[in-house]
């Protein structure tokens, strides 16, 4: 089987997804707070790209319905929520639907949509991500990257989900060039997870817009076997 590397949206074409699974991530911070708000009973959430396509929706819902998500790292105004995991607890979440908008991260989702199933991953649920997709299928693994651009901590992630998941699936994997790259930077961060996103771009932002303890919540490895899924439109459990 093959294991290929996106590290920006730019690089995918829905042509690219036939037959693959596929894994969209947001490690700062879309992807780990979906899974977060999953883990703790979200019914369903809907990533939407902007803003406005958000208030279009949440009329059709009328009442309990959360929005949730950012711009510039704040919560969106009119939203309840914005994109911080500690935001999205069970009191909050639980049993409720989402309508989720985030600049990176929902785009990517979106951007990845018309594959089949896709697995939204993030280090608090990368070995369950692993055997949820251990069936020997070709994944694309998509980094939301930053505005279009490389980002590091979500190449270091594909380098580290491809690394567990030689690991926990014990198949023979074929690297493209682009997951062997993903593979060599996690390797060189492997140690230190929490200081690569502390001193990465995104990270630096965050902590200079007062996120700097999200960060740490984002580098917790294997915290729960809840694995969200993109199908339909909706991001459900798994
Ligand atoms: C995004 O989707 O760009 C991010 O999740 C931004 C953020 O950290 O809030």
């Amino acid at each position: 089987m093959n294991i290929d590397v996106a590290f920006t949206t730019g690089e995918i074409s829905s042509k690219d997804f036939a037959y693959k699974s596929v894994i969209v991530t947001d490690i700062l911070r879309a992807s780990t707070t979906i899974t977060t708000a999953i883990a703790n009973g979200a019914s369903y959430i809907i990533p939407v790209s902007i803003p406005e396509e958000a208030f279009a929706m949440a009329e059709k819902y009328k009442k309990g319905i959360i929005l949730g998500g950012e711009r510039d790292n704040m919560r969106i105004d009119g939203f309840h929520l914005g994109n911080s995991p500690t935001e999205y607890s069970a009191s909050v979440v639980n049993n409720k639907p989402i309508i989720f908008c985030t600049t990176n991260g929902t785009r990517a989702i979106n951007a990845s949509s018309s594959a089949e199933k896709i697995v939204i991953a993030s280090f608090l649920n990368i070995s369950a991500s692993c055997r949820y997709l251990s069936r020997q299928k070709d994944i694309i693994i998509v980094c939301s990257g930053k505005k279009g651009r490389f980002c590091m901590e979500d190449s270091v992630f594909a380098g580290a989900f491809i690394d567990f998941y030689c690991r926990i699936s014990g198949h023979d994997v074929d690297k493209s060039d682009s997951a062997i790259a993903a593979e060599i930077l996690y390797k060189n961060y492997s140690s230190d997870i929490p200081s690569m996103l502390q001193n990465c771009e995104h990270g630096r932002s965050l902590s200079q817009t007062g996120f700097s303890s999200d960060l740490a919540l984002c580098a917790r490895m294997d915290v729960t076997k809840v694995v969200p899924v993109y199908q339909n439109g909706k991001i459900i459990s798994g």
